[in-house]
């Protein structure tokens, strides 16, 4: 942290920072990612380092936090649970009571949400949430970066989530609650996003039993893969519920013409999304996977020097 910074904040679910702060990262990111483009170095992490847990697996997470983090002039640690004493029980409390007296800022891909707020709870240091079963705010933070890209402000707009009531579905929803869009959600019976997730956003959540039906009028539909990490035993039952939740060229032409697809990837094609559709025109998925760096530079510089400026 920096001297003075006092307020530390952890980011474990979308709903940790207000609309305000929102409105903050979105410009931070504009600029960083401009000098990112213009090759202009930007070091304002020098000394800093980011310790990064994993256990799931992960592409665009890890490379994305740990290349920002050198972009930035830091330096990343990579504990993954069959590398580190967390896959022989260590508690979590402690391994996170010892990585923060190391480190400035840690990120955490796991299983339970409790576990994750099990880490932030022991951690002296921001802790950032790299997905959990129940959310994956980083990466809704880069899905609304480039909604706001393409199409300007995200407010006042309707998003369409077809399929699995997963950590990606319940995140939108907080999302549309504090940035103020309506989210139309399609699963199949037995894949809701869970009750106790959508508590007080019930309001801006518009429930479909027919997919085609969720995206109409849409300015942006969004999908994710049926089977989530953790899931698989589930994998054959969730093959055939959600046979008819693949986001195909008759869904799109439901949503408005200048609708946008999103999916955060990596997507099965020809399961939850036609290749026609995410290989297609309205299809902004590198986009996505590429402002996720972004994004979090942007998260990473906030939450250990606060506002620049
Ligand atoms: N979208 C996303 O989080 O990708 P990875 O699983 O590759 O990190
Ligand atoms: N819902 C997916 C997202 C992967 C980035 C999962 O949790 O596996």
């Amino acid at each position: 942290m920096k001297p003075g910074h006092s307020l530390m904040k952890h980011y474990l679910q979308f709903k940790d920072l207000r609309t305000e702060e929102y409105a903050y990262l979105f410009e931070r990111t504009r600029i960083i990612k401009r000098r990112f483009k213009n090759y202009e170095r930007y070091q304002p992490l020098a000394d800093r380092t980011l310790a990064m847990i994993f256990e799931k697996a992960s592409t665009r997470t890890r490379v994305s936090f740990e290349a920002g983090m050198y972009q930035m002039g830091g330096s990343v640690v990579h504990l993954t649970t069959g590398d580190s004493q967390l896959g022989r029980a260590e508690p979590i409390e402690d391994s996170a009571r010892v990585i923060s007296r190391m480190v400035d800022l840690v990120m955490i891909r796991t299983f339970e949400q409790s576990k994750l707020e099990a880490f932030a709870a022991h951690s002296r240091v921001p802790v950032i949430n790299g997905l959990t079963n129940e959310y994956h705010p980083c990466q809704i933070l880069a899905d609304i970066f480039t909604f706001i890209e393409h199409r300007g402000a995200i407010a006042g707009k309707v998003v369409a989530w077809v399929g699995d009531g997963n950590n990606m579905a319940a995140t939108w929803l907080q999302a549309a609650h504090i940035l103020g869009f309506t989210l139309h959600v399609s699963t199949p019976r037995g894949y809701e996003i869970d009750a106790q997730q959508v508590g007080d956003a019930a309001s801006c959540l518009k429930t479909f039993k027919s997919p085609a039906a969720a995206c109409e009028g849409a300015h942006l539909v969004t999908t994710d893969v049926w089977t989530s990490m953790g899931f698989e035993a589930e994998n054959a039952a969730r093959q055939a519920a959600f046979a008819d939740w693949c986001v195909d060229a008759q869904m799109m032409q439901l949503a408005r013409p200048d609708a946008l697809f999103m999916h955060c990837l990596p997507a099965h094609r020809g399961e939850e999304v036609a290749a026609e559709v995410i290989d297609g025109p309205q299809s902004v998925v590198w986009d996505e996977a590429e402002n996720r760096m972004h994004v979090q530079k942007a998260l990473m510089e906030y939450l250990l020097l606060g506002r620049i400026g």
